[in-house]
């Protein structure tokens, strides 16, 4: 049995004694929101953007923040170690009502779990991987971190059952991002990712890999990307806190250009290790 240390509630326990009421509404209801935040040698990586996002989070839910930016870091820092890449899991949620009843409970005692876990990286990452396209048929708040990611589920397990890494989600004519990540593509030498909006989580490594952009002049810009346009990338990357930047190879069966990780995507790679390593 697993008996790593992870945090709920104000205490730190072994996971196996780690435990939550069946009626917690994060069971019930999925009524909950999370954070997956990277910590390389120990050290939070963007913290700041991932607690803000976390506030932003919870305000849509309307949830109140149990804790300040500062008690946040001082709870994750001791679920850390040094000696290994990892990644913090945070999970909050509606807490625990005495009946199951959809309007909110009053009082209110959000549940707040957190554990670290190992960063495994792709194996093969230089080869990239396959991804195939799955109807995007989420909700319409898909900027909020919830925990209720059944649709998520389902298109990365249709991809899964094809052999590829990631669901590629296209909405009508045009692309949204990954089931588990934003997307980006290379067409004509820009790299281009879809605008912020209610229809993608606002990636924090989607706005990194932005940054480096800009400070590299490399071209880029923020706007749709047609399902025809994908079709004819030069390059498609993938990009999360736990994956980093995915260069997709394949998709839907055809080869994305010489069916090999691109250019661009290796100089990308390449600043963003080394803006890793820098922090
Ligand atoms: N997922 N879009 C979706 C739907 C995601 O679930 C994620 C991350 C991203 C990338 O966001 P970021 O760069 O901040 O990790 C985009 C996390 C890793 C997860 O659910 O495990």
């Amino acid at each position: 049995m697993d008996t790593k240390t992870v945090y709920l509630n104000g205490e730190y326990l072994p996971l196996n004694e780690a435990k939550v009421s069946v009626l917690d509404r994060g069971f019930l209801f999925g009524d909950g929101i999370y954070e997956v935040i990277p910590a390389y040698s120990g050290r939070l990586f963007r913290l700041q953007e991932h607690l803000e996002r976390l506030e932003n989070s919870l305000d849509s839910i309307r949830l109140a923040n149990p804790h300040s930016r500062e008690q946040w870091s001082q709870i994750l820092q001791p679920l850390l170690t040094t000696d290994q890449d990892q990644y913090i899991y945070l999970q909050i949620t509606r807490g625990v009502a005495p009946k199951r009843d959809h309007a909110f409970p009053n009082p209110t005692v959000p549940t707040v779990f957190a554990m670290s876990s190992p960063i495994v990286p792709l194996p093969n990452l230089e080869q990239g991987v396959k991804a195939m396209t799955v109807k995007d048929n989420r909700w319409g708040h898909c900027n909020i971190k919830a925990i209720t990611l059944l649709a998520n589920i389902l298109q990365r397990q249709a991809a899964v059952d094809q052999g590829c890494a990631e669901a590629i989600l296209v909405k009508e004519d045009y692309v949204t991002e990954g089931a588990a990540s934003n997307i980006f593509v290379v067409l004509d030498g820009v790299l281009i990712t879809p605008p912020k909006g209610p229809e993608i989580l606002p990636g924090i490594t989607r706005d990194l890999i932005l940054e480096i952009a800009e400070t590299n002049a490399i071209s880029f810009c923020e706007d749709i990307i047609a399902f025809e346009a994908l079709k004819s990338a030069s390059e498609i990357w993938l990009t999360s806190s736990t994956r980093e930047i995915i260069p997709v190879v394949n998709l839907d069966g055809a080869d994305i250009a010489d069916g090999k990780p691109g250019p661009l995507w290796h100089k990308m790679n390449q600043l963003y290790q080394a803006f890793k390593k820098a922090q």
